[in-house]
């Protein structure tokens, strides 16, 4: 977690890093700070609890000179969220200055030793160690900073994404990576001169730059004034910078008149869907190409299971994913955890293919859950958003979302992302194991081609909510209920609230209400149902009678052209008909906008909600 921004060329660092940590700032917020070396030669650090905004206020009357900077919007892993916790921190010498996104975990014995040599510390981080055991390495060694972060890395055990400043030399700038991301942004002006631009991800630096080098495990980088860009690995082995070029553009990172980026990205939902099938999508013939299981055919053919990793609001588009693979292909899923998979001592078969879902590609669990199958030989497959991020590199095949990106915390379009993705493959597959007719085949093709425009018509008439909203807001508990496919959307509808709004929700399916749940109902306790037309809608009917009897308030998802269930129900959401499996791509519409305006009501921060992160890189 966190947020890392860098600077080096000949602009002013100070503006150019703010606005890096304004973007960052998804990834963390309890504390913000920068470090520069100003044009006196000082190394200064500023740092402040709380947002950006804090940091700013406080720097005001600070010497922010410099054309060489690093900076750190924090999520807390150890240490409180306090000032003296804040990154950048000093080296004992207060020659150097690092950011640190990740955790090291034998940051005890690393620090237990280091006060043996005599050094000391001034903070409860983990962070603080790196910055002491580069110096003391540089010192004992006698050597310039790269070679001593090379050498000291070897002593580190974690996950770290790093950058440093020293004092003696403000003409360059040393980086590492490991389990965390790092990318470089390289700009050569048609004069000759370079600058560098660092972020733990692409948004800082697409609007000066689209050339990017994204920093592999294990390298370390050093960037200068003359243009150098120079990266090795652990072993101090020279690498070779592969230089990318970004297909992210500044409108797609900015709130574009919302109020907020989570409302926004409930609206782009249509749009965002519709990039993500273009070109897979054929509505001609009503077929599917994903090249992500045409290039390994055999592999699809041949699998006997597959197991999905994930985590959150992902895990629950995975549980979506095994209803409709299995239904459309007849091969076992197995939907896991990533964080429960990695820790035990699974069952990989030869024939098993394991998917990992992520719209960060960053979630460290699920990175390393797909490492340990890799490792018991299995065939990976990636389903993540973000472009070149770390788990698309680490599996064999797999599709990108092409949602854009998500910069509210709570998760919306990418949720509905990974659901239409999981479900082109499941076509995908069962095309190649031929598992369902052609009819049916073309059917479901066709179908699902016309989702994006039944969203829009789901968003244009569920506008309203916010004008009920209110009401909801004193609730202390909700419950929402759905049964089949709409078992993961009531899960994904109560951690949207709870994850913004601070109230308690819990999702169940339907019928085992009355194993437990149905002793909280009472007339304070609102019950979301996701009751469409189709699939079990008797069944549920009967579910809603239970709550009504004990006094519950009815909350409803029903089709457009319901009566029964509306009739039943304190307040409707109206969605337009589809086939059963792609209900959850509608129902979870109103759910979010649900979620959205109670936060708001309540005047939450549903960008940023307490103790949450973007993108989770610890474990
Ligand atoms: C979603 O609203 C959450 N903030 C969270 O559960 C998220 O889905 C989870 O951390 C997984 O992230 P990923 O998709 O980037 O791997
Ligand atoms: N472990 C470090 C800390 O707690 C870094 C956390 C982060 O990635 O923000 O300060």
């Amino acid at each position: 977690m966190c947020g890392i921004v860098g600077y080096i060329g000949d602009q002013q660092a100070y503006p150019i890093l703010i606005r890096g940590l304004h973007r960052l700032e998804y990834r963390g917020y309890d504390s913000a700070g920068v470090s520069l070396i100003s044009e006196k030669g000082d190394l200064n650090i500023y740092k402040a609890k709380g947002k950006v905004a804090a940091l700013e206020e406080s720097c005001k009357s600070q010497d922010l000179t410099g054309t060489i900077g690093i900076a750190h919007t924090r999520w807390a892993t150890h240490g409180e969220p306090n000032q003296v916790n804040a990154h950048p921190h000093y080296s004992e010498s207060r020659n150097l200055a690092l950011v640190h996104n990740g955790i090291i975990e034998n940051y005890k014995s690393l620090r237990t030793q280091l006060e043996e040599y005599g050094m000391t510390f001034a903070s409860e981080t983990d962070t603080e160690v790196l910055v002491q055991l580069i110096e003391y390495v540089k010192k004992d060694h006698n050597c310039d900073l790269f070679t001593a972060v090379q050498l000291a890395l070897n002593y580190v055990v974690g996950a770290y994404a790093i950058a440093i400043l020293e004092k003696d030399h403000p003409d360059q700038l040393v980086c590492a990576r490991k389990g965390s991301p790092l990318v470089i942004g390289v700009s050569k002006k048609a004069d000759g001169r370079t600058e560098f631009f660092l972020g733990s991800d692409a948004t800082p630096i697409v609007e000066y730059t689209n050339q990017v080098v994204y920093l592999q495990d294990g390298e370390i980088a050093i960037m200068d004034r003359t243009g150098r860009l120079e990266i090795v690995d652990l072993k101090s082995t020279p690498q070779t910078p592969k230089m990318a070029t970004l297909q992210l553009n500044l409108d797609q990172i900015e709130k574009g008149g919302f109020p907020h980026f989570m409302l926004k990205e409930i609206w782009e939902q249509p749009n965002a869907l519709r990039n993500c099938i273009r070109g897979r999508i054929n509505p001609a013939n009503k077929d599917i190409i994903l090249t992500g299981v045409l290039d390994h055919k055999e592999r699809f053919l041949n699998c006997r299971r597959i197991i999905i990793c994930a985590c959150g609001t992902s895990w629950h588009s995975a549980l979506i994913g095994k209803y409709f693979i299995e239904e459309a292909c007849q091969i076992p899923v197995e939907v896991e955890y990533a964080s429960e998979f990695r820790y035990r001592n699974p069952v990989i078969l030869p024939d098993d293919i394991v998917i990992a879902v992520s719209q960060s590609g960053e979630t460290a669990d699920t990175l390393a859950a797909i490492e340990l199958a890799k490792e018991k030989g299995a065939f990976l497959y990636g389903i993540c958003n973000v472009i070149g991020s770390s788990i698309p590199r680490a599996t064999d095949s797999g599709t990108y979302l092409h949602v854009g990106p998500e910069i509210g915390v709570a998760s919306t379009k990418a949720f509905t992302g990974q659901v239409i993705t999981l479900s082109m493959l499941g076509l995908a597959i069962a095309k190649v194991r031929k598992s369902l007719s052609d009819e049916m085949y073309h059917m479901l093709v066709e179908e699902l081609y016309k989702i994006p425009d039944k969203m829009q018509w789901t968003l244009e008439n569920n506008k309203d909510i916010d004008k009920f909203a209110e009401r909801f807001t004193y609730c202390k508990n909700f419950l929402y209920l759905g049964r089949g496919y709409n078992y993961p959307v009531a899960l994904e509808g109560a951690l949207k609230l709870k994850e913004i709004s601070y109230i308690h929700a819990e999702g169940y399916p339907a019928a085992e209400m009355k194993h437990g749940p149905i002793a909280l109902v009472d007339a304070e306790m609102p019950v979301v149902v996701i009751a469409p037309k189709r699939g079990m809608y008797d069944k549920i009917v009967s579910n809603i009678q239970e709550i009504k009897s004990r006094g519950g308030k009815i909350i409803s998802v029903v089709t457009e052209g319901d009566v029964t269930v509306k009739g039943m129900s304190d307040y409707t959401f109206t969605i337009p008909d589809t086939r059963d499996c792609y209900v959850p791509l509608l129902a979870v519409i109103p759910l979010q906008l649900l979620s959205y305006y109670v936060a708001v009501t309540k005047g939450c921060n549903v960008d940023q909600p307490r103790n949450l992160a973007k993108s989770v890189t610890v474990e």
